[in-house]
């Protein structure tokens, strides 16, 4: 029978928690604020949602090296860290200008903008080292999973996506234009996540792998449609961020563009898309199954 979802995003979330733990540094010393900052900025209450996405396609897969947990928590903790990263830049005052992420001051108006910026760099390095550590993997599955985080996080794709993202501010986009930059900023990384989790258990084929880029991109794209309406309409105070802020910095999203019944229409369809993705996989995509309903149901 398959575990309740609150169960399976409390373990996923224990294990990379534990992981993170242990990869970042003991805020102390002469840097102490900038490892505050880190650690203020990755334990502070997220979803988690990344790295359980690595978790559940490590799930799909079943079998592989034989020390899956560890390594898929090694990766699930990469890709949280690049999120975390992104997140405290997202909100610094030359992007979102936002004062409240997961119910906190944001990181820039806890420990100054200096060391905000100083945190986000930090935190997409140790991503990177944290994948060069993953010691059960062969040396070529290490290199492939820096390979894929370079480019899902980078050129290929978040930064790019935030870049698209400032460019299309005070602009109305085309819905093909919007989707692009959904995309890049956020689809991107979700994608990485799922295929590294598959990747670092050394046994995914490739026609699984199809499969699951398929899911992630799916799956991706109706977790920012998601984002975008949760900012009309849910509050400040369920979502831990400013509601309305898109709004507030005129930025295009699918309610600014669809309004919010085709915003829901479009995050229900590629739901859709996403579970149709994961035949091949019968039972053991059930994980999958159940954060993908999470993503478009969710509330904050
Ligand atoms: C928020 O991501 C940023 C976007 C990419 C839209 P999440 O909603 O996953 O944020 P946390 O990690 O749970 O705070
Ligand atoms: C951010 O998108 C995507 C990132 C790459 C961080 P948003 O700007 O919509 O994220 P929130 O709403 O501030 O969390
Ligand atoms: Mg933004
Ligand atoms: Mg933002
Ligand atoms: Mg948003």
């Amino acid at each position: 029978m398959a575990r309740p979802l609150k169960d399976l995003l409390v373990d996923y979330s224990n294990q990379v928690d534990a992981q993170l733990e242990q990869l970042l540094p003991e805020a102390s010393g002469p840097a102490e604020a900038l490892f505050a900052a880190m650690r203020y900025s990755v334990f502070n209450g997220g979803k988690r949602l990344r790295p359980a996405l690595c978790f559940a396609a490590a799930e799909a897969i079943g079998g592989g090296n034989t020390n899956r947990t560890g390594s898929t928590a090694k990766v699930a903790a990469a890709v949280e860290a690049i999120h975390a990263y992104s997140l405290i830049h997202d909100d610094l005052p030359a992007m979102d200008d936002d004062d409240l992420r997961r119910g906190k001051p944001t990181c820039h108006i806890q420990f100054g903008e200096a060391t905000a910026i100083l945190a986000g760099d930090a935190l997409q390095s140790l991503a990177f080292q944290q994948l060069t550590e993953l010691t059960d993997l062969p040396a070529e599955t290490r290199l492939e999973l820096v390979s894929m985080l370079s480019r899902y996080a980078g050129c290929a794709g978040m930064v790019t996506g935030q870049a698209i993202d400032l460019a299309a501010t005070g602009q109305a986009l085309q819905l093909e234009q919007l989707k692009t930059m959904h995309s890049y900023k956020t689809g991107a990384l979700i994608e990485a996540s799922v295929l590294m989790g598959a990747i670092a258990t050394g046994a995914a084929s490739q026609q699984q792998l199809d499969a699951l880029k398929q899911f992630a991109g799916a799956i991706g794209l109706a977790f920012q449609i998601q984002d975008d309406i949760l900012d009309v309409e849910s509050s400040t105070e369920q979502l831990g961020k400013q509601q309305g802020s898109d709004v507030a910095n005129d930025k295009s999203t699918y309610t600014s563009i669809l309004g919010l019944e085709q915003a829901r229409e479009q995050a229900a369809e590629r739901y859709q898309q996403s579970i149709a993705s994961l035949e091949l996989f019968a039972e053991r995509a059930e994980p999958l199954r159940q954060l993908a309903s999470f993503i478009v149901n969710r509330a904050y």
